[in-house]
């Protein structure tokens, strides 16, 4: 029979050293760009791509107000209230992604696997308007494995499939889903807001995988 050894797996890691940083650095721009090494530091490990085999694709679904994304959700913190997701895109079928922002949450989105492209986006108009925003492309960057944005409350952005299948690991200041993000549409500058990503539950480490 084989004796269980309980170690700390990349995720168990990664949170106690995330927690570390929120309880020592309270300046919120200087904690997310010391998060970046933290996060660069798992997407390195091995093990983390072999876990990601294990994971549910995610999807964008049709529905009231306009398509939804999906996030796979790994943990959600009890104290600090940050989130860690995973995305895992197949270009055939999981739909794109719309320009849009985080609303009020910071963002660290790391590329674990595959490549594509990320666009961000300045806001050009006075925000007069309820359902208009003025919007033009500021960069247009292919990522790829080990490769992290961050990207900070109200910033625009979107990610671009090219073809590839990509999975990534995402640390957000807080778990989305429960409030309204900003929606834009680069052509006509048509805004509206609603719900930010479905979040489904999923063990990033399955406990079958955990003696390989
Ligand atoms: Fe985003």
């Amino acid at each position: 029979m084989a004796i269980e050894v309980k170690t700390q797996n990349p995720l168990d890691v990664l949170i106690s050293k995330t927690r570390e940083l929120f309880a020592s650095e309270p300046d919120l721009d200087q904690r997310w760009a010391k998060l970046s090494p933290i996060l660069a530091e798992m997407l390195a490990d091995p093990a983390v791509i072999e876990a990601s085999k294990t994971w549910p694709e995610t999807h964008v679904l049709a529905g009231e107000g306009g398509s939804r994304a999906e996030n796979l959700l790994f943990y959600e913190d009890p104290d600090y209230g940050f989130a860690i997701n995973g995305l895992k895109k197949n270009p055939d079928r999981s739909g794109s992604t719309r320009v849009h922002d985080h609303a009020h949450i910071y963002t660290l989105y790391g590329v674990l696997d595959g490549r594509e492209r990320i666009e961000r986006y300045e806001r050009l108009d006075d925000r007069s308007r309820v359902d208009y925003a003025e919007i033009r492309r500021t960069r247009s960057d292919v990522v790829g494995p080990g490769e992290i944005d961050l990207v900070k409350p109200y910033e625009i952005h979107t990610e671009v499939t090219i073809g590839e299948s990509t999975v990534a690991v995402i640390i957000r200041s807080e778990k989305s889903g429960g409030f309204n993000q900003g929606r834009y549409n680069p052509e006509t500058f048509e805004y509206f807001e609603s719900l930010g990503p479905r979040q489904t539950p999923v063990e990033m480490f399955p406990p079958n995988t955990e003696a390989m």
